[in-house]
């Protein structure tokens, strides 16, 4: 790849040439950044293996780790799908455009490159004007993992995505910070109880009252010890991880911030450079090379909306120890804390 052409697009009606452009590269096999409401993805036409391979090789992902294919209206799921349960069209008039990707059944047209070799399809249809109108100007099925090196924390801003793509994809469209910034909640429909295999924005409970029925959460969402395999694939890989060791520190409030400011003047001591995980409450209470607010507590959007940025700021920074609070995992709390304890490798302190 020569060079990536970055392209700030504040608005698909009015930059409809930079997304023609964008489209065309798509369907000549290229790869292009854009931004969704949940995180940027990087997209390649679906329905092409050349085009999935070359999403793998730019993000060093393993290839047993399958792509979501995105959708801008709701008829093009029958093209890549085999069946569609009463369920899927129900929680697509409840969410779609949305953060929801619901695992189906795939018909022959998507190539196993797509789908990781799995008889299943995973889809969705985002909530992002951009994100919509590249699809449909790329000839309607989009495959896009978060637009990030495989491992590390995905993408809320295009510079993100250029501190790990740029030069190993054709463009990368800029339409500035996204607005959820943690990825979509992922629904298998594929097998009796509809089950969660990815917590985020769009809750069980909501999952339920939108079915009337029961929404199970895949065990090993709940339970890390619990000797299964995820079943979505890129569950089981470490994830968002930043290169300094981080530990979540759990308890009663007063001993969390008593330890992490204990903890952290220890590590100081040591030689370490030393990152706070906190909040607006918090913040005055601790001493540290680094200390990142998440916003106030009680504002778990805004939580959710600023936790990878501070993660990759402190790789920036070269931090080597990071200690966060836990958070409430109630609602979207639980998508924040199941991506915080990846990054954490599951160390979690109780105090
Ligand atoms: O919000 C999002 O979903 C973002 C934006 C760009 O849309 N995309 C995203 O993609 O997070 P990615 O590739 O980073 O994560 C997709 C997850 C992986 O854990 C993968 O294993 C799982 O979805 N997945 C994809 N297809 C699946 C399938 N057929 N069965 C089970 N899990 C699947
Ligand atoms: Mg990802």
């Amino acid at each position: 790849m020569e060079k990536t052409k970055f392209a700030a697009v504040s608005d698909a009606a009015t930059e409809k040439c930079v997304i023609e452009e964008a489209g065309r590269i798509l369907k000549e096999g290229g790869l292009v950044a854009f931004p969704t409401e949940t995180v940027y993805g990087l997209g390649g036409d679906a329905l092409c293996k050349e085009s999935s391979k070359k999403i793998y090789a730019a993000k060093g992902r393993p290839s047993d780790n399958p792509l979501i294919v995105h959708i801008c209206k709701w008829e093009d799921i029958y093209k890549i799908t085999s069946e569609i349960p009463p369920e899927a069209e129900k929680l697509a008039k409840a969410f779609w455009p949305g953060p929801l990707t619901m695992i189906l059944k795939k018909s022959d047209v998507v190539p196993p490159e797509t789908t990781g070799g799995l008889m299943t399809v995973a889809v969705r249809m985002p909530e992002h004007k951009i994100a919509l109108a590249l699809i449909e100007a790329g000839g309607g099925y989009v495959a896009a993992p978060s637009a990030n090196t495989s491992g590390r924390p995905s993408p809320t801003t295009a510079e993100h995505v250029k501190e790990d793509l740029d030069g190993k994809i054709d463009m990368i469209l800029d339409g500035g910070s996204v607005g959820i910034g943690l990825e979509s909640t992922i629904v298998d429909l594929t097998e009796g109880v509809p089950t969660i295999l990815r917590p985020g924005y769009i809750t069980q409970e909501m999952l339920e009252s939108a079915l009337k029925t029961d929404v199970k959460i895949d065990r090993t969402l709940l339970d890390a010890d619990c000797g299964q395999a995820p079943k979505a694939p890129g569950m089981k890989y470490r994830h968002y991880a930043p290169s300094g060791a981080l530990t979540i520190v759990s308890g009663e409030h007063k001993k969390v911030t008593e330890t992490i400011a204990r903890l952290a003047g220890e590590k100081a001591q040591a030689g370490e450079k030393v990152g706070v995980i906190c909040t607006d409450e918090t913040k005055a209470l601790y001493q540290a090379d680094c200390i990142e607010s998440v916003g106030a507590r009680k504002d778990e959007e805004a939580i959710a909306r600023h936790l990878y940025a501070i993660l990759r700021r402190f790789d920036d920074e070269h931090v080597t120890c990071i200690y966060s609070e836990a958070f409430s995992d109630k609602g979207i709390g639980q998508a924040i804390m199941n991506r915080l304890l990846k990054a954490a490798g599951h160390h979690v302190l109780y105090v």
